[in-house]
């Protein structure tokens, strides 16, 4: 089982991609306090027929990836001509490869067909990924899925449609589009991939904690484990999955801080409400580590020093007045 992790080997560790939070201002904040995964993955890029998809929040992980690990670029669409002319594109800049979106769950985005929505158009997610594997190099073709429109039943014929393009990565988020981002994620699905894939396949969905991760791994045994929520609450799981301690009060409070000030550094118009809002994107991941009492006063924050504040405060035992 090629899909299937070496038990001697420690998984490999990637970060995600989520639209609005794992941008340049988060990569940059795991670099400084020296939690860094195995790859990066960009958010997509939209790729339709009449506009190239270099949007600039994506773009900017690319070229200014902060760490010098591999970053994959992601795309998600739905036409093979406009996703073979972009991934043309990106593969002129230092990416590792091309990642095609087939989980996202946005009606915007599967009104069009694309993301999740090619799952319910199997000869044309093939077609699509033929295509792709075709144009693109050895190593620099995989794929990020969901394991179904509506039923984890569908997902042995999504594989065989992604498998026969022969991906050199497969990411399975283990839920089906109809589950969003709830629901208990499916390892039996995962488990699928890791027996019928022939490449390395990483486990997605609620990985939270050192317990959600073992469990994966015993109970799987996938090359390696995607991460997204759970790194925005914890980075320092990285460094815990890799043998190392758990997280201190004083880590979390340097990481509230980085975070704080490398989000500053990347608004077009800086205002310090729009710098607070902004926090609010990663801080959505991390209120149920916080008192009520906490998460209370951080949901209305609209000063920068004061949400510094109070997230220093609530990590050392929260009691601001
Ligand atoms: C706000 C948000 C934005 C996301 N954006 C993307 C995206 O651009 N591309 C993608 O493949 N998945 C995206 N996802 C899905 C995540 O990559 C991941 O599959 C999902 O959150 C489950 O993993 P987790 O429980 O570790 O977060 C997004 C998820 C969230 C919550």
């Amino acid at each position: 089982m090629i899909g299937q992790a070496d038990s001697s080997v420690p998984p490999m560790l990637a970060l995600a991609p989520m639209q609005d939070v794992t941008d340049l201002a988060f990569m940059r904040t795991l670099t400084r306090i020296h939690c860094l995964p195995d790859f990066w993955m960009t958010p997509y890029f939209r790729s339709t027929r009449t506009t190239c998809a270099m949007s600039e929040g994506p773009l900017r992980c690319i070229v200014e990836n902060p760490a010098g690990i591999p970053v994959w670029a992601q795309l998600a669409g739905s036409t093979a001509v406009a996703l073979l002319r972009d991934a043309e594109a990106l593969m002129q800049l230092p990416v590792a490869g091309i990642n095609l979106n087939v989980g996202c769950p946005s009606p915007l985005v599967n009104r069009h067909g694309a993301g999740a929505g090619l799952l319910r158009k199997l000869p044309l997610l093939r077609e699509i990924a033929l295509a792709l594997r075709a144009q693109l190099p050895p190593g620099a073709w995989s794929v990020k899925c969901r394991i179904g429109w509506e039923r984890a039943e569908e997902f042995s014929r999504v594989l065989d449609a992604l498998c026969d393009s022969h991906p050199d990565m497969l990411i399975v988020h283990a839920r089906t589009r109809k589950q969003r981002y709830a629901g208990e994620p499916c390892r039996a699905a995962v488990r699928l991939a890791v027996q019928h894939a022939r490449c390395p396949v990483f486990a997605n969905g609620d990985i939270q904690s050192m317990d959600d991760a073992g469990e994966w791994l015993q109970t799987v045994q996938p090359a390696g484990l995607m991460i997204g929520r759970g790194l925005v609450r914890n980075p320092y799981l990285l460094r815990q999955l890799r043998g190392g301690s758990a997280a201190t009060p004083g880590e979390m409070q340097e990481y509230y801080a980085t975070l704080l000030e490398e989000t500053g550094r990347f608004l077009e118009r800086y205002t310090p409400s729009g710098h607070c809002n902004r926090m609010k994107k990663y801080l959505a991941f991390c209120y149920r580590d916080f008192p009520t009492e906490a998460e209370y006063k951080l949901r209305r924050c609209i000063d920068p020093s004061e949400m510094g504040r109070l997230l220093q405060l609530s990590r050392a035992g929260f009691s601001a007045s």
